[in-house]
Formats: C-alpha cells, sequence, structure tokens
C-alpha cells in the first residue's frame, strides 16, 4: 500500500462547522476555537469566510475574528471569498491580519453552483479569475474547493468527467491547490476515488485534498480509499462540527477527532494532540449545547470518565 507517512489536516471547524449554526456564535467563542485548535497541533485552519452576510449571517463577524486570532508562527489561516468584495474585505484590514490563504468555491454540478453561489460554472470561474490574479499578487497563496464532485442534492450522481472539467478550469485561472468535497457525503470510496482521479488529470498528487462531508457514514472509508491513492491532504472539522446552508439535510465534515485516530492508529503522524483536539471539540460542544459528533471523541471520553 501506498499510504503517506505524513498527513497533513485542516480544521475546517470554525467556518463549515459553525456557518450552518442558526443562533449566532459569538466571535470571542470562534477566537477560542481556534486558539484551541492551533494549541491542539493543527497547522492549518479555515478560521471564517468574506460571504454576504445576508446569505450567511454567522461569519458576518469574520473581520473580528480575523483580527481577534493570536497567530502562532507555522500555522496557516485560511478564508472564503467567492468574489472580489469578499478577498478586498479580507484584505481591508492591516497586512498582519490577512489571510494566508484564501479559498475560493466552485460546484461540479450547475444547479449547487446557482443555489450555494448565484451563478453558473462559467460565470464562477470569471468571478474568481481576478480574485485569483489579485491574491497572488498579494502573495496570499489561492485554495480551490469543489463541492458536489459526487452527488448534488438538486442533480444526482456527478460524473468525474464534470470535476475533471471543473479543475481544469481551476487550473487555468491559476488556482493551486485543489480540494474534492463530497459537500452531502453520499460518495462511497469508489466514486470518491474516480472523483480524486478527475482531480489529479489537472493537479499534482501534494496539491490536492480530500473535503468529506459524513452524511452517510462513508467518510472515513472515502479518506482510507484517498490515503492509498498517496493523497496527504485532508479537511476535517472538529467534533464533526457543520452542514452546508445549501445542501439541506448534509451534516459535518468527518470529525478531525476520528481522522486522527484513523491515521496515528496506522502509524501516520499529524502532528496532533488527540487529547487536546478532544477538549477543543468538547469546548465547542459544550456551546452548542450538543455531543461532540465524533465516535473516537465519545469513546475516549467515557475512557476518561471511567
Ligand atoms: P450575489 O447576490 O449574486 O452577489 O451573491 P452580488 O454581487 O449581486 O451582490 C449582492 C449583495 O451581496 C450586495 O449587497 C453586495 O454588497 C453583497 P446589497 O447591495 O444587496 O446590500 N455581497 C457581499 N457582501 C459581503 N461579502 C461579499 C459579498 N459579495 C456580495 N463577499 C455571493 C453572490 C457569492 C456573494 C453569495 O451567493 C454568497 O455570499 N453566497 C454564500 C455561499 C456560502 O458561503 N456557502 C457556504 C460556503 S461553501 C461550502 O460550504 C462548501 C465547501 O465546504 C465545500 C463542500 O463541502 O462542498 C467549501
Ligand atoms: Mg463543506
Amino acid at each position: 500500500m501506498n499510504l503517506p507517512s505524513k498527513v497533513k489536516l485542516v480544521d475546517v471547524g470554525p467556518r463549515d462547522g459553525l456557518q450552518n449554526e442558526k443562533s449566532p456564535v459569538p466571535a470571542a467563542v470562534k477566537i477560542e476555537l481556534v486558539q484551541r485548535l492551533q494549541d491542539a497541533g493543527l497547522t492549518e485552519i479555515e478560521v471564517t469566510s468574506f460571504v454576504s452576510p445576508k446569505w450567511v449571517p454567522q461569519m458576518a463577524d469574520n473581520a473580528e475574528v480575523m483580527a481577534g486570532i493570536a497567530r502562532k508562527p507555522g500555522v496557516r489561516y485560511s478564508v472564503l471569498t467567492p468574489n472580489l468584495q469578499g478577498l478586498q474585505a479580507a484584505m481591508a484590514a492591516p497586512r498582519e491580519l490577512w489571510p494566508d490563504e484564501i479559498v475560493v468555491f466552485g460546484a461540479a454540478s450547475e444547479a449547487f453552483s446557482q443555489r450555494n453561489i448565484n451563478c453558473s460554472i462559467a460565470e464562477s470561474i470569471e468571478r474568481f479569475a481576478p480574485v485569483v490574479a489579485a491574491a497572488r499578487a498579494a502573495g496570499i497563496y489561492v485554495r480551490g474547493a469543489m463541492s458536489c464532485t459526487v452527488g448534488c442534492p438538486y442533480e444526482g450522481e456527478i460524473a468525474p468527467e464534470r470535476v475533471a472539467y471543473l479543475a481544469g478550469l481551476m487550473k487555468g485561472i491559476g488556482v493551486q491547490h485543489i480540494g474534492v468535497a463530497d459537500t452531502i457525503g453520499v460518495g462511497t470510496p469508489r466514486k470518491v476515488q474516480r472523483a480524486m482521479e478527475a482531480a489529479l488529470q489537472h493537479y499534482d498528487l501534494n496539491d490536492v485534498s480530500g473535503h468529506f462531508h459524513d452524511t452517510y457514514g462513508q467518510a472515513l472509508a472515502n479518506t482510507l480509499i484517498c490515503l492509498q491513492m498517496g493523497v496527504w491532504q485532508f479537511d476535517t472539522s472538529v467534533a464533526g462540527l457543520g452542514g452546508c446552508p445549501y445542501a439541506k439535510g448534509a451534516t459535518g465534515n468527518v470529525a478531525t477527532e476520528d481522522v486522527v485516530y484513523l491515521l496515528h492508529g496506522m502509524g501516520i503522524e499529524t502532528g496532533i494532540d488527540l487529547d487536546k483536539l478532544i477538549d477543543a471539540g468538547q469546548f465547542i460542544s459544550e456551546f452548542l449545547g450538543r455531543k461532540p459528533n465524533s465516535r473516537a471523541a465519545t469513546a475516549l471520553l467515557n475512557k476518561r470518565a471511567n
């Protein structure tokens, strides 16, 4: 098996995890969550998104959160920017408060592109192009997220050719890294493998990542097949928080705790302290008034209690 010896996890909990919460989560709580994640050893954290507050009210405090985090050397902080307005808002602050990385997010499905960002796939690429150019000119790294790479809530199954098509468009406008997202968690390993292979037609193995929501309980299996392909970067969400406001019923990303347990159990390094990570997950879960949505966290918390 061609397994990587090290894996980088990007915790998307503060953004993907919280964006769908109905009650406002105070900026101070988001800031503490970021702090706890970096203390646990995460080296990349998706902090917030610079999107329309009318579309996603929970992320309206984006600038306050970016200004409030205490940056740790060696940690990269990323934010979502769907258009130039979003990038300009992220860069309106003094340089030390800029994100290290921005994410433009498109979809392999036309219907999801319309619902999520109010434009077609072709229009989204036109919007992203100046964002990518401006970010790169400012020394900000650019990641692209591709939603609905195996299934769409509106269109059903998505063919790998459509993933390859979008990845090619993203490559064409200078997006440096591409994430293959199973937005609604319907993927199973062979399908996810085909979506990942489609992305790899345009991107190097070092420039792709997996982003798996766990709606159908398949995210760990999907992560494992990608590891077997040599993929070593994944987005995960502490305590399994989250869901997308434009993908009704879809649950959060696979829990960071579960992926760390899987990786450490396989002898793959992450640099993450699972105990501290579980504490971070408990912190935010307690604030939200629910239990962490992570099997590994639940098991280890039970063990601690005994
Ligand atoms: P639009 O309505 O087409 O944009 O929305 P517009 O340019 O016509 O502007 C309309 C209004 O929005 C104006 O305000 C703008 O100022 C404002 P008004 O004049 O009406 O008061 N506006 C903005 N405000 C703040 N920041 C901005 C911004 N842009 C415009 N950047 C837009 C287009 C993309 C903005 C909108 O559709 C939007 O915000 N969508 C949010 C989508 C979103 O955040 N989805 C969740 C994240 S993606 C995700 O979760 C998937 C991922 O995890 C991978 C996966 O799992 O698949 C990444
Ligand atoms: Mg997502």
